[in-house]
């Protein structure tokens, strides 16, 4: 099979980290575009890029390129693609269905609603029934399809992720205004904790979300037990494969140290107690309920914190900056995702990353 183009879908902010993890597995070559990098790559490196970046969205591979004007082009551009190669066989009587996305710029085809239908009608003809279609991805068995038109050239993307990555699979109880997954993978990887010896500490770690992906990152740990993949499905897919993948993984770096998490509310330790167990690294994390002030009577200055305090809509700050500030000069470093509303109020000394977290725009930063 000749090398496929990949598009890695990042959330906007994250580019950096995600691109340092594709170098990782030996990418080179990549591609960097707001919110994405393109590189290319076979099946093994689409697995490996699903069962290990942790910063990534989802992984999206492009089935073809073709050029069309009009509706007939697209119909012909489209039935020379690999369609039984990726496609789940039997999909429809599997209750697979499909999800649509259409991006089209300075194009003939400009009706996204139209080209949309149309490709619809031609996977019902080639697939010899009626094809489900959702809105969004439901679950593992939502095809998502991007077609993206840039001056009528047709780019057919294939996801192969399913589910958003940053659903790691251990299954999670929320609490209050818990953290992607992903960004927490890169503020730990951007505060350089992994390489810096240091332990590390979330004093107010809420559901545990960093110190529990610090955990999964110091194990090296995969996802591909956890939770499904679209490409599971492909009739191209072998489970061997998996296999194969992992066999090629980098070592985990990281130079394994304490990690510790606190928060003042006792239903946010239980909840993250819970998550720890569901992500398997009960034994590597160390939790207690306790206040920020509370730390000021310990020994910090072989630790690193790393958290993100109470904010603004997503949950109202209460006293913690005066607690942090006095932190400051008892740890070796102290990174805080902030809203970027709060940047004049907390005055950190230098801004690491700055990415949204849903609605908010917000600023990794060293305090
Ligand atoms: C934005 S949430 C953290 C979310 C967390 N990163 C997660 O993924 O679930 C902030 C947390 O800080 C805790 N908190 C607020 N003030 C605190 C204080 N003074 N001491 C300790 N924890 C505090 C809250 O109970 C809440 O769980």
């Amino acid at each position: 099979m000749k090398p496929i183009d990949l598009i890695v879908i990042v959330q906007p902010g994250l580019e950096r980290y995600a691109r340092l993890e594709l170098m990782s597995l030996g990418i080179s070559d990549i591609r960097q575009i707001k919110g994405a990098l393109l590189c290319k790559g076979h099946l093994t490196t689409l697995i490996r890029i699903n069962l290990f970046c942790r910063t990534v969205s989802r992984v999206l591979c492009n089935l073809g390129t073709f050029r069309a004007g009009n509706f007939r082009h697209l119909t012909d551009g489209l039935a020379s693609l690999p369609w039984d190669d990726y496609l789940p066989p039997n999909l429809i009587d599997r209750g697979f269905s499909f999800c649509l996305r259409v991006h089209s710029y300075q194009s003939d085809l400009y009706h996204e609603k139209a080209v949309a239908q149309r490709i619809i009608h031609f996977l019902s003809d080639r697939l010899g029934g009626v094809i489900p279609v959702q809105s969004s991805i439901q679950d593992e068995n939502t095809i998502l399809l991007v077609i993206h038109i840039k001056q009528d050239l047709v780019q057919v993307r294939l996801d192969s992720s399913g589910i958003h990555l940053h659903k790691r699979g251990y299954s999670k109880f929320t609490e209050t205004a818990p953290l992607r997954e992903t960004i927490a993978t890169a503020m730990i990887m951007a505060s350089g904790w992994q390489v810096s010896g240091l332990d590390l500490l979330d004093p107010m770690c809420g559901s545990g979300t960093i110190p529990i992906e610090a955990a999964l990152m110091a194990k090296g740990h995969t996802w591909e037990r956890h939770r499904r993949f679209t490409f599971m499905d492909w009739a191209c897919f072998d489970p061997g494969l998996i296999g194969k993948a992992l066999a090629s993984l980098p070592e985990s770096c990281c130079v394994q140290r304490n990690i510790r998490a606190a928060d003042s509310d006792a239903k946010a330790i239980a909840t993250a107690q819970d998550n720890c167990q569901k992500g398997g690294v009960e034994g590597s994390v160390s939790l207690s309920h306790q206040s920020l002030d509370q730390w000021l009577d310990e020994d910090l200055r072989q630790t690193m914190i790393i958290t993100n305090p109470p904010w603004g809509i997503r949950l109202v700050g209460g006293e913690w900056q005066t607690a942090m500030t006095k932190l400051t000069n008892r740890v070796a470093s102290i990174y805080l995702l902030i809203p970027d509303h709060e940047i004049p109020r907390v005055k950190p000394r230098k801004t690491i990353f700055q990415t949204r977290c849903g609605e908010i725009n917000t600023t990794f930063c060293l305090l």
